[in-house]
């Protein structure tokens, strides 16, 4: 792979030059105050800025965050993310109203050398995520014309076929930053030979979000652990009632294929807190996972099962976790979560964490992050990194 990274950049020389930095700021917001409830993404894009500031280079910054409609819309602006992110470079950053508007103009036009500026939320404009080429493009032009340089530090969305992570490098010098550098090379480890037993655990709501990675890792896993709303489908293929569980109908033969298919890799679980509602404080209790009462909703793996997965992850050499083992954001349910990562974070392997949601639960949780080797700033993308799938901001970067 023959990619320019940010070093290469700086051996150039950007004192004075406008440096494009596609960033990945899309933090979880909390839903009454719009605090920002989990800062990773922000902190970690900071070597890059950090060494752009350091380098005297004028430095714009764009992103995304929800997934506003292609118009302005004041829940998901950026404004709270240029506070924090200023707080955390110990500089002031610069804040844009708008994306290519006369505040953008006037923003990049105002930096000084080593400067900082944000601008507004890029999914506040059709271009964005158009997937008419002419449209992307126009909009494309648009956001080059700010910069001499573009760095993508963005992993999270180079899964992405968007202006921003697609079109934009093809209009400027392009480079890969430190972050996207980083993920690169420890997800490739995970495509490549990975050192065995390789253990997987896949959480999260969804079997059909996760179908294409389960296909493309059975072959190559010894183990695949899987829990979250997701194991109410594999348990229902399985013959067994789930109650008011999560289920994806539709998706329970295919389901049943891949178990047949899995020669024994895949574990289910095989006790589940079951609630009486969807809530933090429902009466809930440990039940069989083959017998899930009607009406009873599987909120959480039990703790039979989270001593099952932790077994298998004893032994293991390599693991990649996503996705949440049950609703942890709620205490009563989040035991499993909890149990299965400090049997990750306690393994003798090399463990990455995989994604926006599993990333967030391990620092809700209060876990010690530096127990795990990598946590990606990816949910999507390390997915679909780990599927062998061509990624547009990494193809980008290619050329
Ligand atoms: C994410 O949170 O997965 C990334 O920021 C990409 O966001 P998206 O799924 O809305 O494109
Ligand atoms: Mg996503």
């Amino acid at each position: 792979m023959s990619i320019r990274t940010l070093d290469d950049l700086l051996g150039e020389g950007v004192s004075g030059r406008r440096v494009l930095v596609r960033a990945d700021l899309n933090v979880p917001l909390d839903k009454q105050t719009g605090a920002i409830s989990d800062d990773g993404r922000i902190r970690a894009v900071l070597p890059t800025l950090k060494a752009l500031v350091d380098a005297g280079a004028k430095v714009i910054v764009f992103s995304h965050l929800g997934r506003p409609k292609g118009a302005p819309d004041p829940q998901f602006s950026l404004r709270p993310v240029a506070g924090r992110l200023g707080e955390l470079l110990g500089a002031p950053v610069h804040f844009a109203e708008d994306t290519v508007g006369d505040s953008a103009r006037s923003t990049v036009e105002g930096l000084a050398d080593g400067q900082v500026a944000l601008l507004e939320n890029l999914r506040f404009n059709k271009g964005e995520t158009s997937k008419d080429d002419a449209e992307r493009g126009a909009f494309a032009d648009q956001l080059a014309a700010f910069g001499d340089a573009y760095v993508d530090d963005a992993f999270g969305a180079v899964h992405r076929r968007h202006a921003s992570v697609h079109d934009v490098p093809a209009r400027l010098p392009h480079v890969a930053g430190r972050l996207v550098l980083r993920e690169v090379e420890v997800l490739s480890k995970l495509t490549g030979e990975p050192e065995r037993p390789y253990v997987v655990v896949l959480g999260g709501s969804k079997v059909s979000d996760k179908l294409a990675v389960i296909e493309a890792l059975l072959p190559k896993v010894d183990r695949l652990l899987i829990g979250g709303g997701m194991c109410f489908t594999f348990l229902k293929a399985q013959g067994h009632e789930v109650g008011s569980s999560l289920l994806e109908e539709e998706m329970v033969q295919t389901c049943r294929s891949l178990l047949e298919r899995s020669e024994g890799k895949i574990m289910l679980p095989v006790d589940v807190v079951a609630a009486d509602a969807f809530a933090p404080d429902a009466a809930h209790d440990t039940v069989r996972a083959d017998g899930i009462p009607s009406k009873r909703v599987g909120l959480d793996i039990g703790p039979e099962t989270v001593a099952g997965f932790a077994a298998a992850l004893k032994g293991a050499r390599t693991i990649f976790w996503n996705g949440p083992m049950g609703v942890f954001e709620m205490e009563a349910f989040a035991h499993g979560t909890r149990g299965v990562a400090e049997a990750i974070a306690k393994a003798d392997a090399f463990t990455v964490v995989g994604g926006g949601d599993s990333a967030a639960a391990v620092r809700a949780l209060g876990l010690d992050e530096s127990n795990f080797d990598h946590i990606s700033t990816g949910g999507g993308a390390s997915l679909e990194y780990l599927e062998g799938k061509t990624l547009p901001g990494i193809a980008a970067l290619e050329n």
